[in-house]
């Protein structure tokens, strides 16, 4: 088989979750490849399932039933209220990410209806003719001509019938879970595409779409035996606003945002999405995706270098303000040493300022009782510390919140080799206990 070369891009100068320090592995995905539901799909970026469930069923003890996650992802908090019997509700913006959750909420169809609708899908595909030359150019850099005819054929035969039903949400779930499988360049689950890695081992798209389809029908079945809760509710909002939340709503609140740390969520869908025809190109991402997210990556604030420090300077940010000052000056400074000219600095400036509204919409929504826990990392671009933990903890206080402790999980980037900097990171729970007032 050729190897195609895929789109050049950029790694971020984060350090890869593989070589992350395994000692505690609660922040990661990893144990969720083996739960049901959880591992219909592959996002690296969700936290523990296990590890959810376990904290709302101890906070059920302290009458804490009702669940927000304003950042839900893939729906990993949302689908472990459903299994413990809590209200919940999740905030989604990545139009990509939150119609994975919503399939993965649509576990309580009957799952022969759904295998049989599923295997009509792939029964039309094995009879389909389709013209591959109109492909995106990234899926034909992605894809042999002899697998793009059969994902063609399965994107088509799903499409003719495809009308927004869970059963058709399913298994467009089943059809999008399967791409990177298929490949053979470097497309590791939820991440870029890596150009010049080549993978040993490559599935047949209808045998990797059958085999879909047995998981998640057995994984429908065991679940309806164990769930008991109530029906979460996903929202497409932004966490910023939290504005389909009722004031006061929440007493208890899981949630990873995005780190501080260049992970552009929108270029880690572009396959799925250009294979989708949602966007045709780099260029598609920023209206499609990023414009909606909290601004954590440097692709994400390319315009916004000169308003930095406007930005910086916003009340909101006040009590981490000359820190942030500090760290934007020493960050465009380090800038003018490195070839890439990365605005880590308007990055850094945005991310707190988007943060400090998500505190603001939280003091909104959450009870005068609430627990707040936030999976979170710090971060070191252009190995310049930012102390992500401690600053958001600030302004949680000066959203209104009671008090905040970090709680370390894991090292990470202590293993050196290969590293753009030595500085040793961490990642843990940040705890915010209550409001003020
Ligand atoms: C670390 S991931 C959360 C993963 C989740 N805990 C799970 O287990 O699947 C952060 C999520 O926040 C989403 N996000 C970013 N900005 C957002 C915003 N302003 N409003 C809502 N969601 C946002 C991203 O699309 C991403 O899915």
């Amino acid at each position: 088989m050729k190897n195609v070369v895929a789109t050049q891009l950029k790694i971020p100068f984060f350090e890869n979750e593989d070589e992350a320090e395994k000692s505690d592995t609660t922040t990661t995905f990893s144990d969720n490849l083996t739960l049901p539901i959880h591992r219909w799909f592959r996002y690296s970026a969700g936290f523990s399932a296990s590890w959810v469930r376990q904290l709302i069923e101890e906070e059920k003890y302290n009458g804490r039933t009702r669940v927000l996650d304003p950042f839900s992802g893939s729906g990993t908090v949302l689908l472990e209220s459903e299994l413990s019997g809590a209200e919940a509700i999740g905030i989604e913006s990545h139009p990509f990410v939150i119609r994975i959750a919503n399939a993965k909420l649509h576990w309580k169809q009957s799952p022969k209806s759904f295998h049989d609708y599923a295997f009509s899908v792939l029964e039309r595909a094995e009879k389909q003719v389709v013209d591959i030359s109109e492909a995106p150019k990234l899926i034909k850099n992605c894809f042999p001509p002899e697998t793009l005819l059969r994902l063609e054929a399965l994107r088509k035969s799903w499409n003719d019938t495809a009308d927004d039903s869970p059963l058709s949400e399913l298994t467009w779930l089943a059809l999008a879970s399967i791409l990177r499988q298929c490949s053979p360049v470097g497309t590791a689950q939820w991440q870029y595409v890596l150009p010049t890695k080549v993978k040993v081992k490559v599935i047949d798209p209808y045998e990797a779409f059958k085999t879909k389809i047995y998981l998640i029908s057995a994984d429908m079945t065991k679940f309806q035996a164990q769930a008991h809760g109530p029906k979460a509710v996903m929202y497409k909002d932004d966490a910023r606003l939290c504005s389909k939340v009722p004031d006061g709503w929440a007493n208890l609140v899981i949630t990873s945002p995005p780190y501080a740390n260049n992970y552009d969520y929108a270029d880690a869908t572009r396959l799925e999405m250009s294979f989708f025809r949602e966007v045709y190109g780099w260029g598609d991402l920023q209206d499609t995706v990023r414009k909606h997210l909290v601004r954590a990556c440097t692709q994400h604030v390319g315009k916004l270098y000169k308003e930095t420090y406007s930005i910086a300077n916003n009340p909101l940010l006040g009590p981490i303000h000359d820190e942030l000052i500090r760290t934007c000056q020493e960050l465009e400074a380090e800038r003018d040493k490195h070839g890439g000219k990365k605005q880590y600095h308007t990055m850094i400036a945005t991310y707190f300022y988007d943060m400090a509204k998500v505190w603001t919409a939280l003091r909104r929504v959450t009870s005068t009782n609430s627990l707040v826990c936030v999976v979170i990392g710090d971060s070191a671009p252009y190995g310049i510390h930012v102390p992500v933990d401690l600053w958001l903890g600030e302004l949680a206080i000066a959203a209104g919140f009671a008090s905040y402790s970090f709680e370390k999980t894991r090292d990470r980037n202590v293993k050196w080799k290969n590293r753009k900097h030595t500085v040793p990171l961490h990642e843990g729970r940040l705890w915010i206990r209550g409001k003020s007032s």
